[in-house]
Parts: C-alpha cells; structure tokens; sequence
C-alpha cells in the first residue's frame, strides 16, 4: 500500500492541450510557462513535455529556474523576465537563455556579457517589471545603438485582465512602443502579451506569439467556463491513501481546536497530506474529495501534515477500505472534484490551488 500522497500529471494530456491551443492561436507562435515548478506540476517534466509537443518556447521567470531547465535536458528556447539588480547574466549566455529586459542595466549587462537575443520588457500599466513610458526612449535608443551586439528578438508586456477595457488600453499603449521601435529600426518577430485569458478572448491579444500558462496545464482561466468548455484537459491529480478509520461517536471533535465535531456517530479516514504539502488550511469543512466512488468532506482543520476525510457510518454497501485512495482534485471528466472546486472552497483561484502544492510531493509524469 502506497502511503504517500501523489502527483500524479498526464503526459498526454499536458500534449493535448498543446495542439488544442496551438490550433486556437495560429498563426502565433507559442510558449508554455512553467515558472513555478510548472504551475506545480514538475517544471523539468512538464517542459519536456512540452517540447516534444512542438511549443515554440518556454517561458519561467529567472535564471535559477532556466538553468534548472537545461540541466534537466531541456533543449528548447527559454525566456526568463524577472532579475534582481545587479544580476550580470552570465549564466544566460552560459546555457543559451534569452532574457527579457526591464531596463537600461540589465540591456547594458546583458551585452557585457556577450548574451546574443533578448526581449524587451515594457509596463504598460501593470506596474510591475518592465520600462515604464518615460523610459521607453532611452532605453529603445540604446537597444538601437547596441544593433549587431544584441538583437532584440521580443518585446513582451502583461495585462492585468481587469476588464476588456483596461486590456484594450494596455494593447494599444504596446501599439504605440512597437512604433517607436520601428521608427529606431527595430522590428522585434516576437511580439507578445496575452497570457491564457487574453490569447483566449481577444484575437488582437495574440500578435506574433502568446505565453499560456494555466490552460496549459489544462485548467481554465475563466470563472464561467470550465476546462472542457475550451477543450482542454486538466493534467494534474492529486491523491492521496487512507493510512486510518476511526469510528468517532456523536459529539465527538477532530483535529485543532475543534473547528467540527460529530453531528452522529460517524468514521474518519486519516489522509497524510497536510498545509505543509500546499493543502490550504481553511480547506477543512469547505473542500471535499472522492473517496470511494463518493465526494466526502474534509472535517476538522487540516494540520501540517494530514487531514480527515467524514466517510460516515460502517455501511458494507458504502466501502471506504484503508489503502483506498482520495482524489483531491482532477479532471472533471472523471468525476474528479476539480481545482476551481478547491479554489472556491478556500478562497482562491485555481492558479494557486496547483502551485503551491509543496514540490516535495513525489509528482509522476507519463
Ligand atoms: C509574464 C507572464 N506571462 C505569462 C504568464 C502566464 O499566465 P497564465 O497562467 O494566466 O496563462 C504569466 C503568469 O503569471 C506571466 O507572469
């Protein structure tokens, strides 16, 4: 009896939902985000994946998590566009990683360093990283001047996916840094700012190429449609054994204090995977699995590192066996309970219902 919790990720499907949205968006390029240990479900897996599946690009946010890439064997192009100041890029020139710049410091490094291709970074209205307006001149004259030293092959922003509105302003205000490019005589072929949403909603989002993330992973974006209302495959589930059954009489409490207690004389199912593996505390008496052939409710608070599972009164026609296993969540499709149910039921979004799921999950990727 296997007595770990499991990430379990469906190679296929991470391949399907490849080609699904390869057809949506062509004839734009494509890159697959797998920052953040892929959105949870293994970063170097996941990637080779997703080349094999023919993505264009692979996009993570910095140079630890790139080069973690390419010692795994990854052989795609890489774009990594968060860097701390100071960063001299060495190891971008080093494992052949393109860097998305924010700056005129990380511009200048990036040539010292002998870094052949970058992307720009630009804000336009994020507020994040990126150049903001004022600095576009300078820092488009430079990359104008640095011609044949470093090519700029992109110039990237992102939305805020406020509302279609706010998206058009940021869109036009890329429009605008495109022309001052242009009139410097740069025309970066990739040109990109839709991440899942936007590539999904607006066909002007998707310019030369789109960064997917989430629908990758086959989990949708949208609070209004779920993953196979845009054909997609949810690739990761989460499961978890019974390593206990405790008959517990009414009035009886379980877990810290006492958030729910017995309300008849009931079982509980012991599952070892707590807020340490990424379960959200607060998912107790809110978040259900499938266990048995039935969705059962977490009851109690979830520890650190196990939870309980109300499976009800000994029934021989309603088995729950030790060993058997709990599905946190999956593929609808299944009958999984899905990661937007979890979301819902801790106050979150699905985004990180998956990635913060502890990467000392043992994870299996076929
Ligand atoms: C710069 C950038 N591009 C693309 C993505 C992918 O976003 P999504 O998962 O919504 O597709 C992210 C994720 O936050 C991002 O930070």
């Amino acid at each position: 009896m296997t007595r770990e919790a499991v990430v379990a990720v469906d190679r296929a499907a991470l391949q399907h939902n490849v080609d699904v949205l390869r057809r949506a968006v062509a004839p734009a390029a494509v890159m697959a985000v797998v920052k953040a240990n892929a959105y949870g479900h293994g970063a170097v897996e996941s990637a080779l994946a997703f080349e094999e599946a023919g993505v264009d690009w692979l996009g993570v946010v910095d140079l630890d998590e790139a080069v973690a890439l390419r010692e795994g064997g990854v052989d795609a192009s890489i774009l990594s566009w968060l860097h701390a100041p100071g960063e001299t890029f060495e190891r971008a020139a080093a494992f052949r990683i393109t860097p998305a710049v924010s700056d005129l410091e990380q511009l200048e490094a990036c040539a010292a360093a002998g870094v052949p291709a970058v992307h720009l970074v630009i804000d336009t209205g994020l507020s994040r990283n990126g150049a903001t307006s004022s600095e576009w001149p300078a820092l488009f004259d430079r990359a104008a001047e640095l011609a044949g030293v470093v090519e700029i092959e992109g110039l990237m922003t992102h939305l805020s996916n406020t509302s279609p509105h706010e998206d058009g302003h940021q869109m036009a205000a890329f429009v605008r840094a495109v022309g001052l490019l242009a009139e410097r005589g740069i025309t970066p072929p990739l040109q990109h700012l839709a991440a899942s949403a936007a590539a999904l909603s607006y066909q002007a989002s998707r310019i030369t190429m789109v960064r997917f993330g989430l629908a990758m992973y086959g989990l949708s974006p949208f609070d209004d449609r779920a993953s196979a209302d845009l054909g997609l495959r949810p690739a990761m589930t989460l499961s978890a054994p019974v390593i206990g059954i405790k008959a517990v009489p009414a009035g009886e409490g379980t877990s810290y204090g006492y958030t729910w207690r017995a309300s008849v004389d009931t079982r509980l199912a012991l599952l070892p995977i707590g807020y340490a593996d990424g379960i959200a505390r607060h998912a107790g008496n809110s978040a259900q699995v499938l266990l048995g052939g039935r969705m059962r409710p977490v009851v109690g608070r979830v520890a650190m590192n196990a939870l309980t599972v109300d499976i009800g009164p000994d029934d021989p026609a309603d088995p729950v066996r030790l060993g058997d296993e709990a599905v946190f969540w999956g593929d609808e499709a299944a009958g999984h309970p899905t990661a937007a149910d979890w979301a819902d039921a801790t106050g979150t979004i699905n985004y990180e219902v998956v990635a913060t799921l502890s990467p000392r999950l043992p994870r299996s990727c076929r």
